[in-house]
């Protein structure tokens, strides 16, 4: 889906990998900050009144330029030692952009940015790289259309685009129609600066780091469950929200792939520590003990509201499962890096409920099943399936995979390259810097050959 085009001075020179077979992984090691709860401190930040104390946050691509565009609307976003400082303009205080807002590959960054300035009187513009110029913006664009918002764009909702909302912008109840975070995020954001009650309707639970975060900042949110079991979250706006102290915890989704290396890798034993333990995020972590991994969790507390633990896994004779599509909220960005898992375990895996997929990063069903069969691994691409059929703990290797602007491809086919009889090679790895700068030193410390 994404083109290697020059966007928006976000041509680079694409950097290669290879992934060479080890054995013995092993080690403790802690991966950065979570990146949903990076957004979200410093979008909530920059509304709050006060200064926002943020450590942890994750200091790659996607989050610094969520960063660079709370400056732009005005916020002080600095930091100092090991902490973020972001002093916030107050609820309803953001100010006009002069220039637009560069998100570069971040789609959760631009999405929820939208909705944040949804509810001001004035014009804001937002560029990316060829991914995200790819990307549909038409999902969070069209419910905050109905508080008023316009939208100016050449390629029918995709980036580069202008939005300017309404003088009097009106609050909405909003039921989503995708299982999807930005888009009920978005228009939970949006509600801060509409007077009244803004409502997401979501009836499948997705992760819920923005009504904890907005609870936490001091919002008014009122959550409540239907007959159906649908959620419904309504935020009141032009409220004041207060400056907090955070502590991000280490991120889930990023800790997948040492951890999907240490069961593949035969001999290995690896903790990742700290780790976000939400249950809309561990998805992947049941899934892989349902194929029978040796995978531990201890240390278990709470931090800034959320569970976290240490994780520790050995390698482990994983057995093919059938994931339900009703799993995929809760692990939608770690379907590569399974279907990884999936190529060396016994027998066949089958993913349900993919559709997501296809708008992430890249179209990451796509790319997962090329990268799988150019390491000769019998898979089956459906339209929202994903069928692997593993080679209980042989798998080729030997391919060159296609990453697309994708981070998740370009890590899970590097986790690949580990375990498989040949190398794996990536075409790119300059994206990873969006989510896990630390990606390859970390891995190579447990015994990774990356180079
Ligand atoms: C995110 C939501 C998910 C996920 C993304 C982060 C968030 O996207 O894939 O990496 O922080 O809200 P969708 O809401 O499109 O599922």
């Amino acid at each position: 889906m994404a083109s290697l085009t020059e966007t928006h001075g976000h041509d680079h020179t694409p950097v290669p990998m290879t992934s060479s077979p080890v054995t013995n992984l092993s080690g403790s090691i802690s991966v950065p900050g979570d990146k949903s709860i990076s957004h979200r401190s410093l979008l909530l930040g920059a509304v709050a009144d006060g200064q926002t104390r943020v450590t942890g946050l994750l200091e790659a691509d996607d989050v610094m330029a969520t960063a660079g565009a709370m400056r732009a609307l005005g916020a002080n976003v600095r930091k100092d030692g090991d902490t973020w400082l972001v002093n916030g303009m107050g609820n309803g205080a953001l100010l006009e952009p002069t220039e637009p807002l560069d998100f570069g590959n971040a789609g959760t960054g631009s999405r929820l940015a939208m909705g944040l300035v949804a509810g001001y009187d004035f014009p804001v513009s937002f560029v990316g790289d060829a991914s995200l110029s790819s990307r549909p913006m038409g999902r969070v664009l069209n419910p905050l259309r109905e508080t008023g918002l316009q939208v100016e764009s050449a390629e029918g909702d995709r980036l580069p685009l202008t939005v300017h909302g309404s003088p009097l912008p009106v609050p909405i109840t909003y039921r989503v129609p995708v299982a999807s975070a930005q888009v009920k995020s978005a228009v939970l954001l949006a509600g801060l600066n509409i007077a009244g009650t803004t409502t997401v309707i979501e009836p499948v639970m997705t992760r819920d780091h923005t009504e904890k975060m907005l609870a936490g900042f001091g919002a008014e949110i009122a959550i409540s469950l239907d007959g159906d079991g649908a959620r419904h979250i309504s935020v009141k706006g032009q409220t004041d929200l207060v400056a907090q102290d955070i502590v991000v915890p280490c991120d889930p989704s990023s800790s997948s792939f040492p951890i999907v290396a240490g069961l593949i890798v035969p001999g290995s034993d690896v903790t990742v520590e700290n780790v976000l333990l939400n249950p809309t995020r561990i998805g992947l972590f049941d899934t892989l003990i349902e194929m029978g991994a040796d995978l531990t969790i201890s240390n278990r507390q709470v931090s800034g509201g959320e569970d976290i633990g240490d994780i520790r896994v050995k390698h482990s004779a994983l057995k093919g499962v059938t994931v339900p599509a009703d799993r995929a909220p809760s692990m939608i960005d770690e379907y590569p890096v399974l279907s990884v898992a999936a190529a060396f375990a016994e027998g066949e895996t089958v993913m349900l409920g993919l559709d997501e997929l296809r708008v992430k990063e890249c179209d990451r069903l796509a790319a997962t099943a090329r990268g799988l069969e150019a390491n000769g691994v019998d898979c089956t691409e459906g339209e929202d399936t994903l069928t692997v059929r593993g080679g209980s703990g042989v798998v080729a290797g030997g391919g060159a995979v296609q990453t697309l602007l994708d981070h998740r491809i370009a890590m899970s086919f590097l986790v690949m390259g580990m375990a498989s009889q040949k190398p794996v090679s990536v075409d790119d790895t300059f994206m990873i810097n969006t989510s896990f700068r630390e990606f390859v030193p970390l891995v190579n410390s447990l015994g990774a050959d990356l180079s």
